[in-house]
């Protein structure tokens, strides 16, 4: 009954988290402020949950194209930006989806769910992308998609205007650049936007991961078609309201963005003192770091109540390699504190 593939997959696999620092998930610290989350909730009080939503979302698809001097038909709204992946996928020509490697999961494995062949180009040790290796990629496996999150994850870096440009002026297939990480890299390739050239972003970095909305910004013809396979209803009353509604505060995130940023550089700068520590530079709200044993050093961390997110098995780049989502100050402050105890480690 069940496909054979699907048999040998394993769930996408979600630590728990209960009574630990959460700091592995890419997800904004900051609760809400209180008279905001009391707005809110007043301003959710009306809504009727006994109908379906509105499927067109015109109000909301609105708003999100007037702060990027776009149309409303250049938007596309996903429950999470995970489902318009999924949508880019079912949608698109056969041939491969290509793919950096090592780059968000998500890609590969809802190709997999869908058949879709994936091939990987591998980045350089300095997580740098070879444009011409990416292109013969493309080519040799004539790809229908391709990825490129602009900052990557879980590397932390953006790749530079001119490799970009250079893929999408040669790439015939659909180019989806993953800005998922746009509010901490200051930084955006919208101006690339054609009928194949899509950006897909997410309110889930700026502290709305609960409410799960991402949306692509297009060409209107490409979004059109990919609206034909999006569910009808698939961002639900509730989601729709809040981010409308916390869309017109938007200042609170933006600061709650800016400390991120902050914390980001002074945890790299304490980082880079330590002697056996190798953090890379980041435009996201997470560091990447290289430590002496990744697989000690995350136990470590989570008997002392700090979770982070070991990526050794991934192997080559990300060798003993683990990911630390930017917390509040104390929070910070503690997995620094802890990790220097379990490495035993002193400043350079
Ligand atoms: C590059 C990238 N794209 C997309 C996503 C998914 O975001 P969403 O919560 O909108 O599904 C993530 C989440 O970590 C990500 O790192």
């Amino acid at each position: 009954m069940i496909r054979n593939d699907i048999k040998q997959l394993s769930a996408y696999h979600i630590p728990d988290a209960r009574g630990l620092i959460k700091l592995n998930a890419m997800e904004n610290p900051y609760p809400l402020p209180d008279t905001l989350r009391d707005e809110w909730v007043r301003h959710l009080h009306n809504l009727n949950i006994n109908r379906y939503p509105d499927t067109k979302m015109d109000a909301l698809r609105h708003a999100i194209a007037d702060g990027e001097g776009l149309r409303a038909d250049q938007v596309l709204l996903g429950n999470g930006s995970d489902e318009i992946i999924q949508l880019a996928l079912i949608a698109v020509d056969r041939g491969a989806c290509v793919i950096p490697r090592p780059t968000f999961v998500m890609y590969e494995i809802i190709s997999r769910w869908l058949k879709r062949p994936v091939a990987s180009v591998p980045l350089e040790k300095d997580f740098s992308l070879n444009a011409d290796a990416f292109l013969r990629v493309c080519a040799r496996e004539k790809a229908g998609i391709a990825f490129l999150a602009c900052p990557n994850n879980p590397t932390g870096n953006m790749w530079p205007r001119s490799t970009i440009q250079q893929i999408s002026d040669n790439f015939r297939g659909l180019l989806m650049i993953d800005e998922a990480y746009h509010p901490f890299a200051n930084d955006t390739y919208t101006d690339m936007i054609d009928p194949h050239v899509m950006i897909l972003r997410t309110f889930s970095k700026l502290g709305m991961a609960g409410l799960r909305l991402g949306y692509a910004l297009g060409h209107p013809d490409t979004i059109g078609e990919l609206n034909k396979v999006r569910l009808p209803y698939n961002i639900n009353t509730l989601g729709q309201a809040s981010v409308n509604f916390f869309l017109k505060h938007f200042h609170v995130f933006d600061e709650q963005t800016k400390k991120i940023c902050r914390e980001r550089d002074r945890l790299v700068g304490i980082l880079e003192n330590m002697a056996h520590v190798d953090p890379y530079p980041s435009r996201t709200n997470f560091i990447l770091l290289r430590v002496p044993n990744a697989g000690f050093i995350f136990e470590a961390l989570k008997q002392n109540g700090i979770l982070v997110k070991n990526l050794h098995a991934e192997g080559d780049l990300l060798e003993n390699c683990l990911r630390v989502t930017i917390g509040i100050p104390e929070e910070n402050d503690q997995f620094v504190a802890t990790l220097k105890e379990v490495i035993g480690e002193t400043d350079k």
